[in-house]
């Protein structure tokens, strides 16, 4: 038996400095699914991801939390670790930074940087914060200023060891322009870093800090912490075993076949990376692909501070995980940024996923159970006029195989559901409701509907990779066995059994109401009512206000919704008996705070869902500004006593 061909593909290491966003989403799933088509196609794959945890900026926000930097940390990363669960992410291996096989590792990296002369100490100058203990360089500053705290700066120096970058421009230059290699795509990037950074003179890159802690010490001279960046670029060969004795998979899969990112950090990859790796005397990784950005709104990257996060958890338990990883593949344009919609989302769902291919599977399905009681006769009549959608159909694994290792997702996607179009306009074209009608076309609706079965079989096999959840429900649903899933059955027409029975299952993609959809988000988005516009609103008659029912509610059991940081839950005794609440106020307050106060709620709103919980209710609150209070009743006040 011939060895499995080993394939190594990276993520970024992500900085825990915050939760993670939609935007650490897409790297990661880009990876996720060229790692499950490689293994689909036989290779021996390791998928790498993990955390990037040291550094002056984690050292601050841990001490601003009142932590430990690694207690800091170590709560990010469970949140890193559970998003992936959740989007179904299949990765071999997390490296923290903070692990000590790789601290060890680095410590040695560093040391033989320094012993093949490619590190030598000097003087490091640059512009200084006192308060911030923080070296900026003059392209860092904000108005000639701390960029941090915004405090004046001075003039400084400091002792610190630099790598010899500039010794290797000319085999970077000569690196990045072999097009044998094709060693940084997309090309654009190979301009930007010739032009940018090679042709204006490599600089020595400083590699070593004095003015924090929390980073790996230098071992041969107390003081000194190595620089982030070595740190974390060095993670792609420690994780595997390099210098250390955790693992022992260097020789298999180094150098690794794909590194991925998106373009702000391409320079720290097809530049610092590749020279460290030359002065070590080590082979260079094979590819560096650098995507564009996820943007929002006013075409920045995503991020927290910006408040405009969409929420992935939310999304993938609202529409499914598989529709999430779908979207975000198909729209994003390989080396071109790619603003995030919710609407185009849902309009990309309701027309690729429910219409196409949703109705594709359910239509071919259902059809055969009633003109076949869901068992095909193995006679079937084919015909030259299949030839269209089965040789488009053949292109399509060579197609995907290439535009997905190259990561064009959007590209491979379209193809696929051109073909899954034009099985649907086969429908229509072979009129199988006719063909049920006459007796002696039966032979013929059988291959009209084993064509179909079998076309469905081929896209989904060749899905898998992006939709990994679903498309299994689709092999259950037409019958297809697991010899008819594999990736080289995709390159096979009819490989489905001949008297195959299909086995109805659920909606896979129900339509989305778009509009509702947008407002229920919104509405989560807003944790609390704004202030009316006008100072009072119009007159009502007392017959509206009558028609509230306003009562006192003992509040038995609160609790915050999982993955929500708005709401909380809450268990109450209407009086009569009962019922739950949702309220977004769980940034105003702890749930054990609220447990046994007596509350003011509105009880005969109509029920409505948010997380997939059901809310019977409004608790009544107040708003000051930025004072936030429920309406609180004293203990003596029962359930269920009238507010009027
Ligand atoms: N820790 C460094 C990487 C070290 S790799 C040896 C770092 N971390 S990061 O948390 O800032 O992650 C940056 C990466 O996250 C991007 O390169 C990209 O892969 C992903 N993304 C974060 N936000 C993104 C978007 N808005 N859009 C697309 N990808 C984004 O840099």
């Amino acid at each position: 038996m011939s060895e499995k061909t080993p394939f190594y593909i990276t993520t970024p290491i992500y900085y825990p400095s915050g939760n993670p966003h939609i935007g650490h989403c897409y790297s990661t799933i880009a990876c996720d699914c060229v790692a499950r088509m490689k293994r689909m196609q036989g290779y021996d794959v390791m998928f790498l991801t993990g955390t990037d945890e040291h550094g002056q900026k984690i050292e601050k926000k841990a001490a601003e939390e009142g932590m430990t930097p690694k207690e800091y940390v170590d709560g990010i990363v469970a949140n890193f670790k559970k998003l992936w669960s959740t989007l179904g992410i299949s990765y071999d291996r997390y490296i923290r930074t903070t692990d000590d096989y790789h601290i060890e590792s680095v410590q040695k990296i560093f040391r033989k940087l320094y012993d093949n002369g490619y590190i030598y100490k000097s003087e490091y100058k640059g512009k200084y914060c006192t308060p911030c203990e923080s070296f900026w360089t003059e392209s860092q500053l904000v108005d000639g200023k701390c960029p941090d705290c915004g405090r004046e700066v001075t003039d400084a120096s400091e002792e610190a060891y630099f790598f010899k970058l500039s010794e290797f421009a000319p085999k970077l230059k000569e690196l990045l322009l072999d097009e044998e290699k094709d060693f940084l795509n997309p090309k654009s990037r190979v301009n930007e870093m010739i032009n940018n950074f090679i042709e204006p003179g490599l600089q020595d890159l400083c590699v070593s800090r004095t003015s924090f802690k929390w980073g790996i010490p230098v071992d041969f001279d107390e003081g000194h912490i190595v620089y982030v960046w070595i740190d974390a670029l060095s993670n792609y060969i420690t994780a595997l075993g390099y210098l250390n004795d955790k693992y022992n998979d260097y020789d298999k899969y180094w150098p690794a076949d794909m590194h991925v990112m998106a373009k702000e950090i391409v320079r720290f990859h097809s530049l610092i990376w590749p020279a460290i790796l030359m002065a070590l005397g080590e082979p260079l990784p094979k590819k560096v692909y650098g995507h564009g950005w996820i943007t929002f709104g006013d075409g920045g990257k995503m991020s927290k501070s910006k408040g405009n996060v969409v929420d992935p958890f939310i999304l993938s338990e609202r529409y499914g995980v598989d529709s999430l990883r779908y979207h975000l593949l198909r729209e994003m344009v390989f080396g071109s940024d790619c603003p995030y919609s919710n609407e185009q989302m849902f309009t990309r769902y309701n027309s690729d996923l429910a219409n196409d291919l949703g109705n594709l599977v359910s239509r071919t399905v259902a059809m055969i159970e009633k003109y076949f009681g869901g068992t095909l006769p193995a006679d079937k009549d084919f015909s030259d006029s299949d030839e269209e959608l089965l040789s488009m159909t053949d292109e399509l694994p060579a197609f995907v195989d290439d535009t997905f290792s190259t990561l064009r997702f959007s590209e491979g996607l379209e193809k696929i559901f051109r073909v899954i179009a034009r099985a649907n306009k086969y429908i229509d074209e072979n009129e199988p409701w006719i063909l049920a009608k006459d007796e002696e076309k039966k032979g013929r609706l059988a291959a009209v509907l084993y064509n179909l079965l079998d076309t469905v079989r081929r896209c989904a096999i060749l899905l898998t990779p992006v939709m990994p959840h679903i498309c299994p429900e689709i092999f259950e649903q037409i019958g297809a066995d697991e010899s008819a899933t594999t990736w080289e059955a995709s390159k096979v027409r009819h490989a489905l059994k001949a008297d195959v029975t299909v086995h109805k299952g659920r909606v896979l993609f129900p339509r989305i109401d778009i509009e509702k959809e947008l407002e229920e988000l919104e509405a989560m988005n807003k944790p609390q009512r704004e202030l009316p516009a006008e100072p009072i609103k119009e007159i009502t008659e007392f017959d509206n206000f009558a028609k509230l029912d306003l009562r006192a509610v003992k509040v038995l059991s609160c609790e915050r919704v999982p993955k929500s940081d708005k709401l909380l839950k809450f268990i109450v005794d209407d009086g009569f008996g009962e019922r739950q609440v949702l309220s977004g106020i769980a940034k105003y307050y702890e749930p054990e705070q609220l447990v046994g106060k007596t509350l003011g709620m509105i009880i005969n709103l109509a029920p409505r869902k948010m997380m997939g919980l059901e809310s019977n209710g409004m608790i009544m609150s107040v708003r000051d500004g930025d004072k936030f209070r429920v309406v609180e009743f004293g203990d003596d006040i029962k359930a269920g006593a009238d507010i009027s």
